[in-house]
């Protein structure tokens, strides 16, 4: 059973109405997470477009005046990040905590304008120069404090809702409690993880072959990636029964991968070293590993394609990813276009159908605004032909680093293509946004008047 259905709220006969209006406020919330997220990733998105036309065209850029690409670029990468990419998230943990029912649906929209705000704030200064230099830590100054702020307030709103249902009259397992209870207290370090992570003074271990990451931290993170694949079917689905032994086994597996990236320590190190890239292949175990995992688990008929579009940008992010940190080849790619490729296959391919699945799965019918067949098979073909374009010139700038510099008849065609498909990528959005906003108008025109007076 899932932690947010063992808790629903089971009316009697008189309560229809006090049913209806939790309905309603349940479907608003819903609808008002996929709104910002989606605001998010039309504004990442058209920022996307002016990179892509600042590199196409680079006569444009003095138009732009201070606005150069390197401060455009944290704009981009940030919403994408704590925008698009974090806000489907947060519409998890309002399902889990019970959010999603009045009274604590009546904070849930103040609490999403506070983390858009955060977030406009956080790109003025950044459009103005001022940045901690990080990579997706470029929070500082007032951002630095207001976007930490933004998540406390949410924390404190899952905490409330937390207590209204422990002492409501809604039952709830004692592990869903226990679990719930300690993600409150995990959730809890975060604000403050954020505020000292993006301090300049502090970094992380390096490859000294490349300036990047090391392949135990690579393989730290992506079990980061992992952990939230398998704890997210807990929040929102019911477990079939005969998927109970290829759970057990996914835990195993992630346990015994847990141990060996413990086992490789926290040190600069080479990907030349055969233990870095060997322990990294280890995850190859879940390309068959996490599809039946997911078939373990009930889920909504409106999740269907988005839940093949993830898995199948997951079995093929996996070993690229691991291709990539191979000696001889990561030599070839790093800091090339083939890396940005990378990156759109992982972001745009991978982690935004898996947040698209999860939102159409928390939004059961009202998932239909992600539905449209053109705009999905739009966005997939896209962003599949952009990881293409983007591996090929990163190899032919591996062997010529001054093929994307300089500009050449090959060169430009391919950034003229990737400038045509990132338009047709936020069309794609435009789209999903469009649906959204009509879907959150038509519930806030259905909402009872008291939600309403909080939430506008
Ligand atoms: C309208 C579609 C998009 C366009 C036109 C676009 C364009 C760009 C451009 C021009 C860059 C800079 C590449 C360079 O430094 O040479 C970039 C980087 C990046 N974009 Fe996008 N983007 C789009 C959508 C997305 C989406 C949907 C995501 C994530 C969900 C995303 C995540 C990233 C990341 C993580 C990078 C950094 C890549 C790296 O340096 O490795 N982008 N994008």
């Amino acid at each position: 059973m899932s932690l947010s259905s063992s808790m629903d709220f089971v009316p009697d006969a008189a309560e229809a109405s006090q049913s209806e209006r939790q309905s309603i406020a349940g479907r608003q919330v819903m609808a008002a997470t996929a709104w910002h997220s989606l605001l998010w990733l039309v504004v990442a998105n058209c920022v996307g477009v002016l990179l892509a036309t600042m590199l196409l065209l680079p006569r444009i850029d003095p138009l732009l005046g201070d606005w150069t690409y390197g401060r455009w670029m944290p704009v981009h990468m940030n919403l994408q990040l704590y925008g698009w990419c974090s806000l489907p998230l947060v519409g998890f943990l309002f399902v889990v905590y019970g959010v999603r029912r009045v009274p604590a649906a009546r904070w849930a929209s103040p609490v999403l304008w506070l983390w858009s705000a955060a977030l406009g704030v956080g790109s003025s200064s950044w459009l103005s120069g001022h940045s901690s230099g990080k990579l997706f830590l470029d929070w500082t100054g007032y951002s630095r404090v207001l976007f930490p702020c933004a998540l406390l307030c949410l924390w404190g709103l899952l905490a409330a809702a937390f207590v209204i249902e422990y002492r409501g009259r809604t039952s709830s397992l004692l592990t869903a409690r226990t679990l719930k209870f300690a993600g409150l207290a995990l959730l809890l370090l975060v604000p403050a993880l954020i505020y000292i992570a993006s301090s300049p003074a502090l970094y992380p271990p390096v490859n000294p072959d490349t300036g990047g990451p090391t392949g135990a931290s690579q393989l730290e993170s992506t079990l980061v990636i992992i952990a939230i694949l398998l704890l997210l079917p807990f929040g929102i689905s019911d477990r079939e029964r005969r998927g109970s032994p290829t759970i057990a086994l996914a835990w195993i597996v992630f346990a015994a991968e847990c141990l060996l990236s413990l086992g490789l320590g926290r040190a600069d190190v080479s990907h030349h070293k055969p233990t870095q890239w060997i322990s990294l292949g280890s995850l190859l175990v879940w390309i068959p590993l996490t599809p039946a995992y997911y078939s373990g688990f009930h889920w909504h008929e409106n999740t269907r394609r988005w839940r093949i579009a993830f898995l199948c940008w997951w079995s093929i992010l996996v070993p690229t990813g691991w291709m990539l940190f191979l000696p001889g080849v990561l030599d070839h790619f790093k800091f090339t276009d083939g890396l940005v490729g990378h990156s759109l296959l992982a972001m745009a391919g991978f982690v935004s159908s898996l947040l698209i699945f999860v939102l159409v799965q928390l939004m059961g019918k009202d998932g239909w605004i992600f539905n449209r067949s053109w705009s999905f098979y739009l966005w997939q073909a896209s962003v599949a032909a952009y990881v293409a374009i983007m591996f090929f010139a990163g190899w032919r700038e591996g062997s010529d680093p001054s093929f994307s510099i300089t500009p050449g008849p090959l060169r430009n065609s391919i950034y003229a293509l990737r400038l045509l498909l990132g338009i047709l990528i936020l069309v794609a959005s435009l789209d999903w946004f469009r649906n959204a906003s009509s879907l959150l108008g038509e519930t806030n025109a259905s909402m009872p008047r008291q939600i309403a007076a909080v939430s506008s």
